[in-house]
């Protein structure tokens, strides 16, 4: 299949077409919304960055408790950052530029460093004075044409190190590669040579063997990447989607196969996002589909089928011992946050939760069927699992699944934003909570494991969190097997982060 083929199955997709609300601009909108954003504590992070000052540097934070001396490597957080340019204020949270962010962790001192990713897009926009290209949720007049997708390639979603650079990703281009040493952009990673600009997706996994697994979605076609441990692309495989022009996020690896949920989710970019029709409308009648692959040839797979919901992130897959692949995920009735919780937030509206849960299920690969374990009720997000499990199967599959959480006491605030964690034991359905507080916003927290360790709670829990009190943001320590005693150390950065999304940990070697 030729590179300008799949670039066509992007543009079937809805990208490059004119579409959209037109960007609020000042006066009379996006200072308004400033003003409900700073008068709204909790949401002062979506004022955002500016690209003339939006670098952010902290060569020694401000410590306490105890960060043991044996914590030494670096943590990567990615998350939309620049919503304005010229006056012009974007309505989706997801349409940001992207913002990665470095804490250096050594022995006890923090340090901090968050840098704009310098990419095509950001870099015409800023030669321009304004923005120029249409967004997810917000549309630009006058512009030029779109390429391709990253042309609109806002590297706003994900950050790993992997094999000596930083993996800045985005859903529908290519990841960029950024210097560990300062983050600063080298520019779009391109595999092989005939296969640049091909999507990379936000959710590749790292498998025991530091193999590097990705897919990347175009219309009715999509790719699955193998990248070696030295960063050498080792194989890129073509498939045809059973459920094309969906929303595809996410992706899990176990030791034989891909799993990759397919939500019934349509994108109607004819439609503006924000009141009236709705843009991301669940599709009628159509289920959840789990597409699951055999990792050495693609074309042999199942497609299994759930109750209709949309599902941004797994949780984890693993094959058990009768050959059966489990998967947990994070389930919401409809796609009401990407359609109006994400554009509710930017306008410093209050917004109620997604209604996102936790959910099991056991896929038969010999029968085809699914069945439905358990269905936790507290809303979640970000689940994460000890990173050395991932790929393991049998005794050695991940047990615990670390996710961001919300629970009713958080009274009358935004209910869209997480204020907790929780960490489940998925056979049992025991859990750990720790509750931040109605003051703090919680983001996505990882499992770090301690080094020398095999244990899978012998682990840290590493997060950002936004005390909306103190108007700042700060970087936590949590002891997995101690959750609920909350932060045994923390770090208070002198600034105010715009919130993110994903991010990963990289130990010092
Ligand atoms: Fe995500």
């Amino acid at each position: 299949m030729s590179r300008r083929r799949l670039l066509q199955g992007l543009a079937a997709a809805g990208l490059g077409t004119a579409w959209l609300l037109p960007a609020q601009s000042r006066p009379a909108a996006a200072d308004r919304i400033r003003a409900r954003l700073a008068a709204n504590p909790l949401l002062t992070p979506f004022l955002g960055v500016d690209d003339t000052s939006g670098d952010r540097l902290a060569e020694s934070v401000p410590t306490r408790g105890r960060w043991p001396e044996a914590l030494r490597g670096r943590f990567y957080r990615n998350g939309p950052a620049l919503f304005e340019r010229a006056g012009q204020r974007y309505h989706h949270w997801f349409d940001g530029d992207g913002m990665v962010q470095q804490f250096t962790l050594y022995g006890g001192r923090i340090g901090h460093r968050g840098r704009l990713v310098q990419t095509s897009k950001l870099m015409a926009e800023r030669a321009a004075g304004r923005f120029l290209f249409n967004a997810l949720g917000t549309a630009i007049e006058g512009g030029p044409p779109i390429t391709g997708a990253d042309s609109i390639n806002a590297a706003n979603t994900n950050a790993l190190e992997h094999a000596g650079r930083v993996l800045a990703m985005w859903e529908g281009g290519s990841a960029y590669g950024l210097d560990p040493k300062d983050l600063s952009t080298q520019g779009p990673v391109t595999w092989r040579a005939d296969l640049a600009g091909l999507p990379f997706t936000a959710h590749p996994k790292v498998d025991a063997g530091g193999h590097l697994w990705n897919i990347g979605t175009m219309g009715r076609h999509f790719v699955v990447w193998q990248v070696g441990p030295d960063g050498r692309l080792l194989s890129i495989q073509h498939g045809s989607s059973p459920y094309p022009g969906g929303m595809v996020h996410d992706m899990a690896v176990t030791g034989r196969y891909l799993v990759v949920p397919l939500p019934p989710v349509k994108l109607d970019f004819s439609r503006p996002v924000g009141d009236g029709p709705r843009r991301f409308e669940m599709d009628p009648g159509e289920p959840l589909r789990i597409l699951v692959m055999d990792k050495a040839d693609i074309a042999r797979r199942r497609v299994f089928e759930l109750p209709p919901q949309m599902v941004f992130h797994i949780g984890n897959a693993h094959e058990a011992g009768d050959g059966a692949v489990v998967l947990s995920f994070v389930g919401a009735p409809d796609a009401w946050f990407l359609d109006r919780g994400a554009v509710a937030l930017m306008a410093g509206e209050p917004s109620p939760a997604g209604g996102s849960q936790l959910q099991t299920v056991r896929l038969d690969m010999a029968s085809g069927r699914a069945q439905a374990e358990r269905h936790a009720a507290t809303v979640v997000e970000f689940p994460r699992i000890n990173p050395k499990r991932i790929g393991l199967g049998g005794a050695e599959a991940a047990q615990w699944l670390l996710c961001g959480a919300s629970w009713d006491s958080a009274g009358g605030r935004d209910a869209s934003l997480l204020q907790g964690l929780q960490l489940t034991h998925m056979p049992s359905g025991r859990t750990q909570r720790f509750d931040y507080g109605p003051q703090v916003v919680a983001e996505e927290h990882i499992l770090v494991p301690k080094p020398g360790r095999s244990g899978e709670l012998e682990a840290w829990v590493l997060g950002t969190t936004f005390d909306a009190a103190k108007q700042a943001t700060v970087l936590n320590l949590l002891e997995a097997a101690d959750l609920a005693t909350g932060p045994v150390a923390q770090a208070v950065l002198p600034y105010v982060l715009p919130l993110g999304f994903h991010g990963n940990f990289t130990a010092a070697t």
